[in-house]
Order: structure tokens, then C-alpha cells, then sequence
């Protein structure tokens, strides 16, 4: 990446704009955290409820500081052993922090990006930068400069970084007193923070209908087509239909097209290409529906399927 890119892009985000940039897990839609009419043009490209709060990225440990009143131990050290890299802590804002920032919450996300470019914008534009991922509410998550476009062609500035590592979106998690909850799944999976963690009781939302995310609904991350769950290989599909499968088997499903994320059912392989196999079904004129094979909830196989079972929520509902 040239650095007159990042000197322009940095220009736009002090100018009050938009920059789309890539992360490891993600694109994220950026603007300046601190300039709320900056922050109220992301709402406004992304037409995202107001409801639901933006994750702020920072590039160093000064940063978290100004944000947050005094971050406490725990949290220096999950931040210690995860940032840069795909978590996001939900940590008490500072004043600075502008309420449409945390749609009026009395907290902030907070993450530092495993990406150089991402990183590196942070640094040029001596501000952190709120970005949610770079889509239409609800749409599927880019993780391509082409997939931004698609969808988001009046943004400022896109930086190129080619494509997203990771795939799926940070873990987000909170810790109140002695309890880490996992708000969303995400890369780093409920073991990795158990071990970060000793002695603190880690649970997953996902087990309790208590404490949510705003902004985490049934559905989302979906398909501009119908996307369905393919539960059993060789049930007689429609015509024009699409399959994602995540494992090369003998009984191949007949279809239009088969785009497998990974040959055997590797996680890694299967998170990295999900996003991008969807966005390639939903670009082929030649499909009408897409049908897509689960994975088994273990690891990080917990966080593919949210999103998958978050795509195929408001197709399946009305089947
Ligand atoms: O990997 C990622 O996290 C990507 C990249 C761009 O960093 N970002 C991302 O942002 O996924 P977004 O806006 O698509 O999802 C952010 C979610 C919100 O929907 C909300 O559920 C949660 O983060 N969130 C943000 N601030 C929160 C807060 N103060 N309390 C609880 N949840 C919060
Ligand atoms: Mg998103």
C-alpha cells in the first residue's frame, strides 16, 4: 500500500469523511470517533438504526486510556494477549466518547486491528476511528474492496488491502466484577478467553436470553437472494440453485454451482471464505437461490454458524 493512500485517506477522516479500509476479520466504514457529524454520515451510508452502537479502533494503548475511565487489570490483560487481533472490549466510555458513538450506552467497543493498513490509517489520521463493517445494515459483511462497492459506492475512500484474513467479525465481550460474557462469537473462541482468563467465570450469551448486544438481531449478514440451510446433500434441489459447501464429498449435490469454503471442513478456511462465498452466489445472474451446508457448533464452528443462521434467518422464517 503507498503511503500518499493512507495520507489521503487520513486527510478525508480529519476532513469529517468516510474511509472504507480493511481489517483481519472485516472491511470497516470509518470515521473520526471523536467528530459526531462524521459519525452521523456512517449511519446515514449504512441506513443502520441508530440502536446500535459503533466499535471504535484504536492503534495504541493511549488511545484505550482516553476512552475509558482507567482500565482495569483484567481488561489490560485480555488486551494484552488478543490486541492487536480480532477482540473487541465493551469498556465504560469516557466523556470524550460522543453518545452516537454507543447509541446514548454509558459504554464503548473498543479493538486494535490486526492490519497494517488499518493500523497505519489510525496512526496517520491521530484519531481513533469508529467503523462498523462496511455494508448496508443487515447485507452481507464485505471482505473485499469490490464487496464495499457493491454496496456502498458513495463512500470517500476505500483503501485495498486485498482480502480479510480472518472473515467473520471480532469476538466482543464485556467483563463486569468476576464475569467475561461473550456478547457476539467471533475468531477467538470461548477456550482461548477461559485461558486468558483464570479464575474468571466466562459464559456465552448465546446460553442466556439475558444480557444482549444492541444491534444483535436474528437477522442479518444476509443475501440479496434466498439463502436456505442445506440439511441433507442429496435432497432434489430447484433449479437455478446455488450450493456452499465446506467439505468435498462422493455425492456432490446437483445444482447450477458448487463453491466449497474449504476442501475438509477446516474452520480457519471455512470462516476466511464464508463472506466471500456468498458475496460470489449472490453476483451470479445464473443463481436464484443458495443453499448452504451447516457446520458443527464446536470452536470456532460456534461463530460461522451465528452468522450463518443469522443469513438464512429471514428466508427460512417464511419458507
Ligand atoms: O470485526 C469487527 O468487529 C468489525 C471490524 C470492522 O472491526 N466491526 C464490526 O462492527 O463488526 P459492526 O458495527 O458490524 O458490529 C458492532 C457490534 C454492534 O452491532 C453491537 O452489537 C456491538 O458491536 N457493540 C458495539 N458497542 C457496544 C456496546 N457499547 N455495548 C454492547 N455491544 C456493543
Ligand atoms: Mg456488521
Amino acid at each position: 500500500m503507498e503511503n500518499n493512500q493512507i495520507q489521503t485517506a487520513a486527510r478525508i477522516i480529519n476532513e469529517g469523511g468516510l474511509v472504507a479500509f480493511p481489517t483481519e476479520t472485516v472491511y470497516g466504514l470509518g470515521a473520526n470517533a471523536l467528530n459526531p457529524i462524521a459519525v452521523a454520515k456512517i449511519f446515514a451510508l449504512k441506513e443502520r438504526p441508530s440502536f446500535d452502537p459503533l466499535i471504535v479502533h484504536i492503534a495504541s494503548y493511549d488511545e484505550l486510556k482516553t476512552l475509558t475511565n482507567k482500565p482495569k487489570d483484567l481488561v489490560l490483560k485480555l488486551a494484552k494477549k488478543f490486541w492487536p487481533g480480532p477482540l473487541t472490549i465493551v469498556l465504560v466510555k469516557s466523556n470524550i466518547v460522543p453518545d452516537i458513538v454507543t447509541s446514548g450506552l454509558p459504554t464503548v467497543g473498543i479493538r486494535m486491528p490486526d492490519n497494517e493498513i488499518a493500523l497505519n490509517l489510525i496512526r496517520a489520521s491521530k484519531c481513533p476511528i469508529a467503523a462498523p463493517s462496511a455494508n448496508k445494515f443487515g447485507n452481507l459483511s464485505p471482505v473485499s474492496a469490490k464487496h464495499v462497492k457493491k454496496q456502498l459506492p458513495g463512500v470517500d475512500f476505500i483503501l485495498d488491502g486485498g482480502k480479510s484474513k480472518i472473515g467473520i467479525e471480532s469476538t466482543i465481550v464485556t467483563l463486569e466484577g468476576n464475569i467475561c460474557t461473550i456478547l457476539r462469537p467471533g475468531k477467538i473462541t470461548i477456550d482461548e478467553i477461559n485461558d486468558a482468563l483464570h479464575g474468571i467465570f466466562v459464559f456465552n450469551t448465546n446460553k442466556s436470553e439475558k444480557i444482549t448486544a444492541p444491534g444483535l438481531l436474528k437477522s442479518h449478514y444476509s443475501p440479496t437472494k434466498p439463502l436456505y440451510l442445506l440439511k441433507e446433500k442429496l435432497v432434489q434441489l430447484p433449479k437455478k440453485s446455488g450450493v456452499i459447501l465446506h467439505g468435498a464429498c462422493d455425492n456432490s449435490p446437483k445444482c447450477e454451482k458448487i463453491i466449497f469454503t474449504s476442501q475438509n471442513n477446516n474452520q480457519l478456511e471455512i470462516a476466511a471464505n464464508l463472506f466471500s462465498s456468498l458475496h460470489a452466489m449472490e453476483d451470479d445472474k445464473h443463481i436464484t437461490q443458495i443453499f448452504i451446508e451447516p457446520v458443527i457448533e464446536e470452536g470456532l464452528g460456534i461463530a460461522i454458524m451465528d452468522r450463518i443462521k443469522k443469513a438464512v434467518y429471514k428466508y427460512e422464517s417464511i419458507k
